[in-house]
């Protein structure tokens, strides 16, 4: 018997988490470093005992230290379980419209499924050849506007006076800034927020902060912004912050120093990367996150793909996405570990010129 009323949607295909014993894990842009001292001994003192109570409604705590953190009020934050709780709900929150919302063909596959799931119209917006998004498309009448900045997966990052001019055209809709990789390089729209209360800016402890099994993020806004999405939370799931993440985002912001260095550290490596993968003759464009979107010369990105894989290195192929079905989306991880993926990419390289070339 068919069973009505079922939904049938396209998910979001998420990276693989294989668990696979020495690998080299680069395909979800997790932080190559682990959490600070500081998180680990919150964790290891958390009283279980209190698990019996639900987590707080208001993450009072954690709200005050991050308005300290940017120079902010309380008021102007929400908690979410991940960045992806928090972008969820500003759908649900902020896009309620006839007209499309729109967003770059080329940006976190994530939101043209909550489009969808949230039957919010929506129009995918062409990047430029360079991946670079252009001021002009989103100066125009529209339900609401998103923008990942750095933007994922190409890793670009695109000034602020872009920023500043979208939002300046549209007053009258939200502008969403995913600010999941502004870390690494960016800078943060937060400096618009008291001039345009029709920014809202996101944000995640799973890439700066290492803590992406953790999932917290949050979301930055005016007070009527927030007072809206708050709201659609309670609607959804006053609780959506369970108390170990609450404590332990604490203990995150309060030792931040630690993850600016590690994020300095994961740019260096980064930075080193990039030059010898250009140096082999790869196409890559400029990286402001914790990962790089190259083009291999001499090898298909699929036989690269699969070479690195059968050596235990996962990182991103999209095939089925035909701007960068050439391309590879390599996470940063440690040194020593770029450095094994480097040799990898030569053999791998150096077996393909071997095969066309033929034998002397
Ligand atoms: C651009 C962007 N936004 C949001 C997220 C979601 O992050 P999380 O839900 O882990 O906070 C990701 C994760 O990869 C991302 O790439």
């Amino acid at each position: 018997m068919e069973i009505k009323g079922l939904r049938n949607i396209e998910p979001y295909v998420a990276g693989i988490q294989p668990k696979v014993d020495n690998m080299i894990k680069l395909n979800t842009n997790e932080n190559a470093y682990g959490p600070s001292p500081a998180v680990l001994a919150a964790l290891a003192a958390f009283d279980g005992n209190g698990l019996r109570r639900y987590s707080s409604l208001e993450q009072a705590d954690l709200r005050q230290a991050l308005a300290e953190q940017h120079g902010l009020e309380a008021g102007q934050f929400v908690i979410g379980n991940g960045s992806d709780d928090i972008l969820s709900m500003a759908f649900l929150a902020f896009f309620q419209t006839e007209t499309p919302v729109l967003f770059p063909d080329l940006t976190y596959g994530f939101y043209k499924v909550w489009a969808q799931l949230y039957c919010v119209p929506y129009e995918e917006i062409p990047l430029r050849d360079d991946f670079s998004w252009r001021v002009t498309d989103y100066q125009r009448e529209c339900g609401g506007i998103i923008l990942t900045n750095p933007n994922a997966p190409t890793g670009r990052f695109q000034s602020l006076d872009d920023i500043e001019a979208v939002l300046k055209a549209n007053p009258q809709v939200v502008v969403i800034v995913d600010e999941a990789y502004v870390n690494f390089g960016g800078q943060s729209a937060l400096c618009l927020l008291d001039s345009y209360p029709n920014l809202f800016i996101t944000r995640t402890f799973s890439k700066d902060a290492s803590l992406a099994g953790l999932r917290v993020g949050y979301g930055i806004g005016s007070k009527q912004l927030i007072s809206v999405i708050q709201a659609v939370r309670n609607a959804i799931n006053p609780y959506n912050v369970d108390a170990i993440s609450e404590a332990l985002a604490l203990a995150a912001v309060k030792d931040w120093s630690y993850y600016q260095q590690a994020c300095r550290t994961i740019m260096e490596t980064r930075d080193w990367f990039a030059s010898e993968l250009r140096e082999l003759g790869f196409e890559l464009l400029p990286s402001a996150t914790n990962f790089l979107l190259v083009k291999p010369s001499l090898v298909e990105a699929q036989k690269l793909f699969a070479h690195l894989e059968k050596e235990k290195i996962y990182v991103r192929y999209f095939p089925s996405q035909e701007r960068i079905k050439d391309w590879l989306r390599i996470s940063i991880g440690r040194q020593d570990e770029m450095e094994s993926v480097l040799a990898s990419i030569k053999e791998c390289c150096n077996e393909q010129t071997n095969t066309t070339s033929g034998p002397a």
